[in-house]
């Protein structure tokens, strides 16, 4: 029974045509809550592909690739987390170690309830579909449980591997914003994407 209820956001990233046989969301969660325990693991990661990462992030101050820096880095989220402003959660593959980070940032209520999408995954498990279901998997919790209407990203305009990634859940394109934020030291344009939730009802 529980197999043929599919939550409402299933429905949606089956419309989009390249996925379908990559991911059960209902027996193969990619995501969870991040915590304090992860902070080391965390800063490992940072450490060993920060060259692979600069081109994509803002400039790191160097207590940012520490397991200190992350634990700072973490409870920071938390707390934003317990205010529902956020959801900071870490990235498994398919043994169920941490490869990266997918967070919804700036939860906002009211008449916009959205929210804007971030994440990065280790270059050692690219090319395998992760980051495409981990934004899947933050897009069920975002339009199921948390109710929001509307979910944001935005990627510089050559990054070609995350439009895709948006691209394969159904996420469209609808701008461009000038110099939007400050990447690898320079304000940079992004390339604008929207998910719109179809299925958003009223809160009982
Ligand atoms: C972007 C990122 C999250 C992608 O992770 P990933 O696990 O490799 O992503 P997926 O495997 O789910 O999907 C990648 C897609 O990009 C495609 N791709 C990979 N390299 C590409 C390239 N050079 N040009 C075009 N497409 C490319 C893949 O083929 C795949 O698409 P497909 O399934 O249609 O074939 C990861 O590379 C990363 O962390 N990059 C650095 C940080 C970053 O850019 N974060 C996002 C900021 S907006």
């Amino acid at each position: 029974m529980a197999a043929q209820s599919a939550p409402a956001h299933a429905s949606r990233v089956r419309r989009t045509p390249p996925v379908g046989a990559w991911f059960d969301r209902d027996v193969d969660p990619t995501t969870r809550l991040v915590t304090a325990d992860d902070a080391a693991e965390l800063a490992r990661l940072q450490r060993e592909h920060r060259d692979f990462l600069a081109p994509w992030e803002p400039l790191r101050p160097e207590e940012y690739f520490t397991a200190e820096g992350q634990r700072i880095q973490i409870a920071a989220n938390l707390e934003r987390h317990a205010r529902g402003e956020c959801e900071p959660r870490v990235v498994l593959d398919e043994r169920g170690a941490v490869v990266g980070q997918v967070t919804l940032h700036a939860i906002v209520r009211g008449a916009l309830q959205s929210s804007t999408l971030g994440y990065w995954l280790s270059p050692t498990v690219g090319g395998r579909g992760l980051a495409t279901r981990a934004v899947a998997d933050v897009v069920r919790l975002a339009f199921d449980d948390l109710g929001l209407h509307r979910l944001e990203a935005g990627t510089l305009i050559h990054n070609v591997r995350s439009q895709r990634v948006l691209e394969k859940n159904g996420f469209v394109r609808f701008g461009l914003a000038p110099r939007l934020l400050r990447i690898a030291g320079q304000w940079q344009d992004h390339v604008l994407f929207q998910l719109l939730n179809d299925d958003w009802r009223e809160p009982a």
